[in-house]
């Protein structure tokens, strides 16, 4: 089953050809962090006509790339939620456009199932039963994945996701955007423990988190050491050192409780470098398995939805004509039915 994926469902245009859900041929992205950098977050009409203007272009690029003619195509998997509507109608709109001239099957996906699909696009792809810590801009959440499209949720933030304090706290400082990668980059040259920050909820005995007070913890920070020279790197290093912790330290919790042996990291936040060596550490440690998927399937892709797209279709599901996007999931993270 040779697949093209669409993804727009927020500030990456991407595109993608994958077979059989394991095998990518092409895998474009477009991203628009330079359009909304000056922002310091993504403004969802600007995301929307970049959108327009890039889909096309990329969608052809992925098909170029992977040698792959449109009729050569077995269908097509679109990300249809949770998302910006504007951006998400975009690619909805030119998958069904795509899927109805070359009547080809459609199949839409949810952005958190391509998430955990991406485990399923590296070498090893891990054993069921696993834990699955899924961090994004958007998303904090635990999973016991039993196979694939089989997640249960284990736990998730109440407020702030990991990305997103990751963002705050790089707009706060004005460090650019997007905040994760020049936070990784500046906490490479800091001292993690020069700067000591909470960590929200560790031993709350429950697999929630929340980040809300972190950030808060780093502006009251900053404002009490306002004129006093401090490192930023340190402050980088102390920040990042506290989420990971507590993801890390959640992460093991959970699979214990599960008696699971295998872990996986997924979502933007996973490309972060000592989120994922500290994950490692811990792992060998406690004799878990761990699968970390490369940087660029972490961070949003039309591959993972490719993935996802392959298991759904298979199972049966088709995406309607009048199919609409959809900006919020239910608890679970799956679309709803009939959707
Ligand atoms: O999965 P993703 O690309 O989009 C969403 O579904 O949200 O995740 C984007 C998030 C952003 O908050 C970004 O700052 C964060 O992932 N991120 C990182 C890193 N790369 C991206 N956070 C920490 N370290 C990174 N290296
Ligand atoms: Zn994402």
């Amino acid at each position: 089953m040779r697949l093209l994926a669409i993804e727009t469902s927020c500030d990456e245009t991407a595109a993608a050809v994958v077979e059989d859900g394991r095998r990518i041929l092409s895998s474009v992205v477009s991203s628009q962090a330079a359009l909304h950098a000056p922002f310091g977050g993504v403004v969802p009409e600007l995301a929307s006509r970049r959108h327009l203007e890039n889909i096309v272009p990329v969608v052809r690029a992925a098909c170029g790339q992977a040698g792959v003619g449109l009729a050569e195509l077995s269908g097509i998997a679109v990300t249809q939620g949770p998302g910006l509507i504007g951006a998400l109608l975009v690619g909805l709109n030119l998958a069904k456009a795509l899927a109805w001239g070359l009547s080809k099957p459609i199949v839409g996906v949810s952005h958190l199932e391509g998430h955990l699909a991406a485990l399923s696009l590296g070498d090893e792809p891990p054993p069921y039963p696993h834990v699955v810590l899924l961090v994004s801009g958007g998303h904090t959440s635990l999973y016991l994945v039993r196979g694939p499209g089989g997640q249960e949720e284990l736990g998730q933030t109440v407020d702030d996701a990991a990305g997103e304090a990751f963002d705050k706290v790089a707009k706060l400082y004005g460090l650019g955007y997007p905040g994760g990668v020049v936070i990784d980059r500046l906490a490479a040259a800091g001292d993690p423990a020069a700067i000591r920050l909470p960590r929200p909820r560790l031993h709350d005995g429950t697999l929630d988190f929340s980040f809300a007070g972190l950030k808060t913890a780093v502006m009251n920070f900053r404002n009490k050491h306002q004129g006093e020279p401090y490192r930023i790197e340190d402050l980088c290093a102390g920040f990042q050192e506290a989420v990971a912790e507590v993801l890390v330290k959640k992460t093991l919790m959970a699979a214990r409780q599960q008696g699971v042996g295998h872990l996986a990291l997924t979502g933007g936040v996973a490309a972060n470098r000592r989120l994922r060596e500290l994950m490692a550490q811990t792992a060998r440690a406690e004799g878990l398995g761990l699968t970390l998927p490369a940087p660029e399937l972490c961070t949003d892709n039309a591959a993972m939805i490719a993935a996802a797209g392959c298991h759904g279709l298979r199972a049966g599901r088709r995406l309607a004509l009048a199919g609409d996007a959809v900006s919020r999931l239910p608890r679970g993270g799956s679309l709803p039915a009939g959707c």
